[in-house]
């Protein structure tokens, strides 16, 4: 753990300093919570990235009163530098979730605290950190920017699953409604991308000379340059970046600053909601600087939480599986069983590392420059605006099933778990300390590469559950990430695809990229390079790729998992809604930001048209 003294000073130092050179971040001072009204027409509960969006778009209807509602502050002043993105994780605009798998959780005792559970000594990366964003702008604050929609088999697939709308053809217009193109790149897929939308995204301002050998090492595989935001996504891709003149472009900043101004919508910062009531839903309780404070909604309140957050609330609320409610002495108010289940997410493996000759990955020296300061500070360039060493993604053929909808995603970065000489990140993965230093001891501080294979859509399930009916208590978190056996063999096939981009000549000649031989010292009883090594491999490497989703999935009434219709509407009573990353019944095949994005343009447009509001045409 990295301890708060080592971290409190050099946040307060960089805070003066980001505030002192980049004007945009000390804007968020817009909290109404001394003028509350006492009731709304619509209380949005959460401002992530989907909490934003509505609050912004159904305050575009003047005689509707908006009220926003966050548990945390302003968005810190240190997120609207891209590369300070890993030293966001567990800082003060995190959670701080930590899971914990089932197999750890006695009853009776009390779950884990928001910070660390303590418990390192587990052999699987099961028990990593789990950020989620907890500001204005929630995870879009913590991200990592890259702006990625899914596959179009994802969408068409949510519709045959039983949710009219919710196709491809449909939902594309909600992505180019929410996007803001900006970038020269993607010349030939022009008209699948939106210009006018708040949520900017922009060609990347910098990257390391790997990302060059990464493009061609895909060329050299068979596969193209492509950009997977077009037609297809099979391919190897430069990441496109929601940001905004350099600077991270949250949905704080992109969304909510601009609707803040409106009259009609009331931001509430540092409010912790407790619960609703009835079977419709009346308002929210929620705690605010040590007060009760109760408001009423006149037609709706949209929870917006997140996929931990808002399974959190409706189980507090009465809302979720009766038997697991009464162990917890909460009425039940609907007995939804689904509440909570279908957790799922993208199991990554972050170690798979190359060194490289020198001079050519992110690094910290190179971020420290005086050059690279200025560039940033007076032109918006250079690496700062570079989330740290994301540089690009691939997605590779599926071998089973339709090959166009890849089973496994590559990150590309332009480090390794070690560049930073084992300081902070091998702690912000998650891993144990000696097996870092064991695997990784030798190539402290030197230049390279990872190439991170991701499983885009994993078979297993995970659960949220409520440790204890106290709101200020975390939930429980189980992600059983490698629970279904096809995962681990995906993920082998991952992690030989990942060697053979390694060893092209495009990396292995041009860049002297030699890959860490080492035997990852908990799987050597297993033959090096077997499939069984492997295996145990990201039996013990795979953690988060912080994308949780599904948690209240939508789904026809024949589901007795189902949690919302396709309206989002809550199932079993009236006047609630859940529009966030939770919605999703099956995960997409990409990072989330983009997709919740536009779950939230067109929950936004649902809302409107029910109650009979101008909806915009759409792009
Ligand atoms: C480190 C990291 C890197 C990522 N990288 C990428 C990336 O590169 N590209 C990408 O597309 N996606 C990325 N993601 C994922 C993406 O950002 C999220 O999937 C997305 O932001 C989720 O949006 P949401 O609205 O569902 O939830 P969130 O944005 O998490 O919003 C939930 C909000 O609700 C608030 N809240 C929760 N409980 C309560 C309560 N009881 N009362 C009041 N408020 C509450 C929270 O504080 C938070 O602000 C990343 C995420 C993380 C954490
Ligand atoms: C790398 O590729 C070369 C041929 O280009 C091959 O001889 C060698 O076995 C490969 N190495 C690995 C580890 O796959």
């Amino acid at each position: 753990m990295i301890t708060n003294l080592l971290r409190a000073v050099p946040t307060a130092l960089l805070r003066m300093i980001v505030l002192a050179v980049v004007r945009e971040a000390g804007e968020h001072n817009y909290d109404s919570s001394n003028n509350l009204l006492d009731q709304y027409d619509f209380i949005v509960v959460g401002a992530g990235t989907a909490g934003g969006i509505l609050a912004a778009r159904l305050s575009e209807v003047s005689n509707w009163k908006i009220l926003l509602l966050e548990s945390g502050g302003p968005p810190p002043p240190e997120s609207y530098v891209p590369a300070f993105n890993i030293a966001l994780i567990e800082g003060d605009a995190d959670w701080n979730f930590r899971p914990r798998p089932a197999a750890l959780q006695p009853q009776g005792l009390p779950g884990p605290p928001f910070r660390s559970s303590g418990l390192t000594d587990l052999p699987l990366l099961q028990v990593c950190p789990f950020p989620r964003g907890k500001c204005l702008g929630g995870s879009s604050v913590l991200n990592w920017m890259m702006y990625v929609r899914g596959n179009r088999r994802d969408y068409d697939n949510w519709e045959a699953m039983g949710n009219p709308g919710w196709d491809y053809e449909s939902v594309l217009r909600y992505f180019k409604k929410a996007e803001g193109y900006r970038g020269k790149r993607n010349i030939h897929t022009g008209s699948y991308h939106g210009r006018d939308g708040p949520l900017t995204v922009e060609d990347k301002r910098w990257s390391s000379p790997l990302l060059t050998g990464f493009l061609k090492a895909g060329q050299q595989l068979g596969y193209q340059i492509v950009d997977p935001n077009g037609p297809e996504q099979i391919g190897f891709s430069v990441a496109d970046m929601t940001q905004r003149n350099g600077l991270r472009g949250s949905t704080a900043e992109t969304y909510i600053k601009p609707a803040a101004a409106r009259p009609n919508l009331h931001v509430a910062v540092n409010a912790h909601i407790l619960f609703d009531e009835n079977k419709r839903a009346i308002g929210v309780r929620f705690q605010q600087k040590g007060k009760m404070r109760t408001v009423r909604a006149r037609r709706e309140v949209i929870l917006s939480a997140g996929a931990i957050g808002s399974p959190h609330l409706l189980l507090l609320s009465g809302v979720g599986p009766a038997k697991h409610l009464q162990q917890h002495g909460i009425p039940v108010l609907v007995d939804l069983p689904g509440v909570g289940l279908n957790l799922q997410d993208h199991p990554s493996i972050f170690g798979l590392a190359w060194t490289t000759r020198k001079g050519v990955s992110i690094s910290i020296p190179r971020l420290a420059d005086p050059k690279s300061v200025k560039d940033f500070i007076f032109n918006r360039q250079g690496p700062f605006t570079s989330p740290f060493g994301v540089e690009g993604n691939a997605w590779s053929l599926a071998e089973k099933g339709d090959p166009y909808w890849p089973d496994l995603q590559y990150l590309f970065i332009s480090g390794t778990p070690a560049l930073d000489s084992g300081l902070a990140i091998w702690d912000l993965i998650g891993y144990r300390r000696e097996v870092f230093f064991e695997y990784f001891g030798h190539m402290l501080g030197r230049d390279g590469f990872s190439i991170g294979p991701m499983l885009t859509r994993p078979k297993s399930r995970g659960t949220v559950k409520l440790a204890s009916r106290d709101p200020l208590q975390a939930p429980l978190i189980d992600p059983n990430f490698l629970s279904h056996p096809d995962d681990v063999e995906t993920f082998v096939r991952g992690i030989k695809f990942a060697l053979s981009v390694g060893n092209t000549s495009a990396l292995r000649d041009d860049f002297q990229a030699i890959f860490n031989e080492k035997v990852l010292p908990v799987c050597d009883h297993e033959v090096p390079g077997s499939d069984a090594y492997w295996s145990c491999y990201a039996l013990s490497m795979a953690s988060t790729t912080f994308h949780p989703c599904g948690t209240c999935k939508m789904a026809p009434d024949s589901d007795p998992y189902g949690v919302l219709d396709h309206n989002l509407k809550l199932r079993g009573v009236s006047g609630l809604r859940v529009i966030d990353a939770s919605m999703m019944p099956l995960i997409t095949t990409g990072n989330l930001n983009a997709p919740v994005a536009m779950i939230a343009e067109k929950g936004a447009d649902i809302i409107k048209s029910d109650w009979g509001a101008p909806v915009d045409p759409l792009p």
